[in-house]
């Protein structure tokens, strides 16, 4: 599915000098190696403001926290996407209020948005979180639209969507205030976990350095109940020297995923969906939006049955996300439902990510496309 090795063999040299560095310096926690990361990162966002931080997780939490969304705060997400991203609604202590997907882009549809928000639980709502899931941004001027004539604030889940565009701004400087993940997996990714908020807000990005350090503005004086989120040295400099490779890299993603769509149109497979009859149904980039391909995600009927097959031939899949958050046991609280939200289930029951990482050669690709002929058949 996903071999980091091919990545990290021609950057060893580079990442060794850059960890040793920081040895050479002692500063192992923030300091220099974590601000050099964080003024490049923000140059190549476009944004004002990039901090970094110990994880995605920690990054929506801190977003979510120096927005002021806690107690009687409700804010709008997906139910279909990685946990954290109602959990940290949770734990910054507001109310996540769920609303269903769109079935093209797998992101949060404006329409069900605009309907959570006219709801019962809409009346106290004050921020959406959508999430760029895949590594496509959210249909920008809907969500735009929507915050504007609503008052709300927009916190982006980009953890998956370094790199991302809404007809050229990048994912990060879409929404107020945005949060990233560089866990291994992702395109942009460190030597364990961090992450970062990134904001053009002036004010937000000083309460996330306050939060990310205990709430302290200055040392042992507490302002705030913050937390450590701290993002380390090492961790700055790897992802230092991966910046400046991250954009071939996604480049990289695109050439794979349109030979992907070449490869099962030739094969015939390719139907229109948006559900899938007896091929499989294509993820589509949106017209607008600059797709990074964090995730190359098919639908397939008996996705179940295929995820085996491709197994017994060798070949890695992954399903994000098997179990919609609403029928999570751990948000059994939320009072949802199974039926509440039907695309996000429907998608959870028949998607399938294929392998696509930077590396990725065109005969792995050609072997990964006949296995799914060969089912399919
Ligand atoms: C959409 C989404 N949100 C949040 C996270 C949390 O990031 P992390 O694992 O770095 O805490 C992830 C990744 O794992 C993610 O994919």
């Amino acid at each position: 599915m996903l071999d980091l090795k091919r990545q990290y063999r021609p950057l060893h040299q580079e990442l060794m000098d850059a960890i040793g560095a920081v040895l050479q310096t002692q500063q192992f926690i923030l300091g220099e190696p974590v601000a050099a990361f964080e003024r490049a990162a923000a140059a190549q966002l476009g944004v004002a403001h990039a901090l970094g931080c110990s994880s995605g997780t920690d990054a929506l939490w801190l977003a979510l926290a120096a927005a002021q969304l806690g107690p009687g705060a409700a804010v709008v997400t997906t139910p279909f996407s990685f946990f954290a991203s109602v959990s940290s609604i949770l734990r910054a202590g507001a109310t996540p209020v769920l609303a269903d997907i769109d079935p093209v882009s797998f992101n949060l549809s404006p329409a069900a948005v605009s309907a959570a928000l006219d709801g019962p639980r809409g009346a106290v709502v004050r921020a959406i979180l959508p999430v760029h899931l895949y590594g496509q941004t959210i249909e920008w001027p809907s969500f735009a639209r929507i915050a504007y004539e609503r008052g709300l604030i927009i916190i982006e889940d980009a953890a998956q969507a370094w790199g991302a565009e809404w007809n050229g701004v990048k994912a990060g400087g879409l929404g107020d205030i945005a949060a990233f993940s560089f866990y291994p997996t992702k395109n942009l990714s460190a030597a364990g976990d961090a992450g970062m908020v990134t904001t053009n807000s002036d004010a937000l990005a000083e309460r996330v350095k306050m939060l990310r350090q205990q709430g302290m503005r200055r040392r042992y004086y507490h302002d705030e109940l913050g937390w450590n989120a701290r993002m380390d040295g090492f961790q700055g400099a790897v992802l230092a020297v991966k910046l400046k490779y991250i954009g071939a890299w996604n480049e990289a993603r695109r050439a794979l995923a349109a030979r992907y769509h070449a490869l099962f149109a030739q094969a015939g497979l390719a139907e229109a969906g948006p559900y899938p009859m007896n091929g499989v149904v294509l993820p589509r980039e949106l017209p607008g939006a600059r797709h990074v391909w964090h995730q190359y995600v098919i639908r397939a009927p008996r996705r179940d049955a295929l995820r085996e097959f491709l197994i017994a031939r060798g070949i890695g899949s992954e399903i994000y996300y098997p179990l919609p958050l609403h029928q999570q046991k751990a948000l059994k609280g939320l009072g949802y439902a199974a039926g509440d939200f039907p695309e996000a289930e429907r998608a959870a029951r028949e998607v399938l990510a294929l392998p696509i990482f930077p590396e990725l050669r065109e005969d792995e690709q050609q072997t990964v496309v006949s296995a799914i002929a060969e089912f399919l058949s």
